[in-house]
């Protein structure tokens, strides 16, 4: 009997996962599966571990002979590549959803552009709710530090600790980005999935850890002076609410209250060290545009919300279909824009339309924004003079257009002039050195760099011409970039 024959009499295949994550098995089954011409309403996949339900009870086990005539798979790239991160999602659908979208592209090599398919919009929704979910790890994963006693002959030596809960398969994913950052300590990150553990030299992977497993559960008063210390954020540090608050005179039956006097004096070192490395705690990252959009004219952090001005949100569309994958980040609102609530409408935006008209960008199906959400200016007379952000006013504000980015995805972020340079890297790069070629980010995307539309207005003559024909040629690699990525 061939495997053709087998699937016609009615065989149901069971393919238990041995692991939740392992893109190349997944990948291995479904070929065998597509080649032995098996549809999708035959096989039932299951997690490591998991049961195929009562309707498979009888399936077959052993994977059908793949048929040595069958034509192999046809599979595009984008598909490999929104596959890999569906598959870490946790919804135990994933396999037989990618098995499905797999089948179907075999008739339908498109199908994987079609929004509108349900199919391809769950697919669409796991691979961002993933994303996501990486990030949040990335961000939110805090250390606690553990003294550990060395050998006879050994100092103590520190092991950093942090407790996480991914919703999804992502940490083997994430587990370079961690390596590269903390590379030079000895850290584990615990999880109800698994463990991560690096020496410094080699990592390791372990079992699923419980909360008690880590630091700062059920401290002793010394750890919770610790802890304290540990999440205290300088940038949230207000004196007179606080002392509102926690009267002084309470402060002496609170254990972590004596460690207030120091934290104040050391706040601002402090401060400067967390801005510098881009850990500013703002607390739980909003989740819709939204939220960011009530939360950014709420925001007074700096001395720029407190001016007489309205946050400006960024703009662009919301649907799949219509959004081209690029994201436009400016500096910060104009007097113009500050008025209509709108990014790039006056003089620097009218100049930035003509220059990607020209190279064929279609700004409609972008997300235009910036990094610094206020307008800045000194009042002079009835003019409202423009001023740059400082360094940490856009360092204080750059959590705003990171949140925008996590929501909205884009495969190529534009940033134009140092101000949104600083704000999607954190850190200042020259824009001479940095221009026309792409500067990976860690989600995949990629940042190019140009000089801002308001440098071009403020020249003229030579210069002028020279510095447009650079900003149409930084545009013009943007285009085709974009057009690459969206044919992937
Ligand atoms: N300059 C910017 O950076 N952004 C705007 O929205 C307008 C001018």
């Amino acid at each position: 009997m061939t495997a053709l024959q087998h699937v016609r009499l009615g065989t149901y295949y069971v393919v238990p996962m041995a692991s939740s994550d392992d893109f190349d098995e997944w990948r291995d089954h479904a070929r065998r599966l597509l080649m032995a011409d098996v549809p999708p309403d035959r096989v039932a996949w299951t997690e490591p571990g998991g049961s195929a339900g009562d309707l498979f009870s009888h399936g077959d086990r052993r994977l059908p002979v793949p048929d040595h005539d069958a034509t192999p798979p046809r599979v595009s790239k984008r598909f490999m590549n929104i596959a890999k991160t569906v598959l870490l999602n946790s919804d135990p659908t994933r396999f037989s959803l990618l098995y499905r979208v797999l089948w179907r592209l075999q008739t339908k090599p498109r199908l994987i552009e079609d929004m509108a398919d349900p199919d391809v919009r769950a697919m669409a929704d796991m691979a961002r709710a993933v994303r996501r979910d990486i990030h949040k790890m990335r961000a939110f994963v805090r250390f606690r530090v553990v003294e550990e006693e060395g050998g006879p002959n050994e100092s103590k030596s520190e092991h950093y600790v942090a407790w996480f809960e991914p919703f999804h398969h992502i940490l083997r994913h994430n587990a370079g980005f961690f390596t590269r950052r903390f590379a030079n300590m000895r850290w584990s990150i615990l999880t109800p999935r698994g463990s991560l553990h690096w020496d410094g030299e080699t990592l390791r992977e372990g079992p699923p850890a419980t909360r008690a497993d880590a630091p700062g559960g059920d401290p002793a008063e010394d750890l919770w002076r610790s802890y304290y210390a540990s999440i205290f954020n300088p940038a949230r540090l207000k004196v007179g609410a606080m002392l509102k608050e926690m009267p002084r005179k309470y402060w002496k039956n609170m254990p972590e209250a004596q460690l207030i006097p120091e934290l104040i004096a050391g706040a601002q070192a402090r401060e400067a060290t967390m801005v510098e490395k881009g850990a500013i705690d703002m607390g739980e990252r909003p989740e819709t545009l939204a939220a960011i959009d009530k939360a950014i004219h709420a925001c007074a952090r700096c001395p720029i919300g407190e001016l007489n001005n309205a946050a400006v949100m960024g703009e662009g569309p919301q649907d799949a279909q219509r959004f081209s994958g690029l994201m436009i980040v400016g500096e910060q609102p104009g007097d113009q824009e500050d008025l209509a609530g709108r990014p790039f409408v006056g003089p620097a935006g009218q100049l930035l339309d003509v220059h990607l008209a020209q190279v064929g960008i279609d700004r409609s199906a972008a997300y235009v924004t910036n990094t610094v959400k206020h307008f800045k200016y000194v009042q002079r007379g009835k003019r409202r003079l423009h001023q740059s952000p400082t360094a940490k006013e856009i360092d204080m504000c750059r959590w705003w257009v990171e949140s925008e980015r996590m929501i909205v995805q884009p495969r190529l972020v534009l940033a134009m002039g140092a101000s949104a340079a600083r704000g999607m890297l954190g850190r200042t790069v020259s824009i001479t050195k940095a221009r026309g070629a792409p500067i990976p980010l860690e989600d995949g995307s990629e940042l190019w760099v140009t000089a801002h539309p308001s440098y071009l207005l403020r020249l003229d003559g030579a210069g002028r011409e020279e510095q447009e024909r650079l900003f149409r040629k930084d545009l013009a690699a943007v285009a085709a970039r974009l057009t690459q990525l969206q044919a992937s």
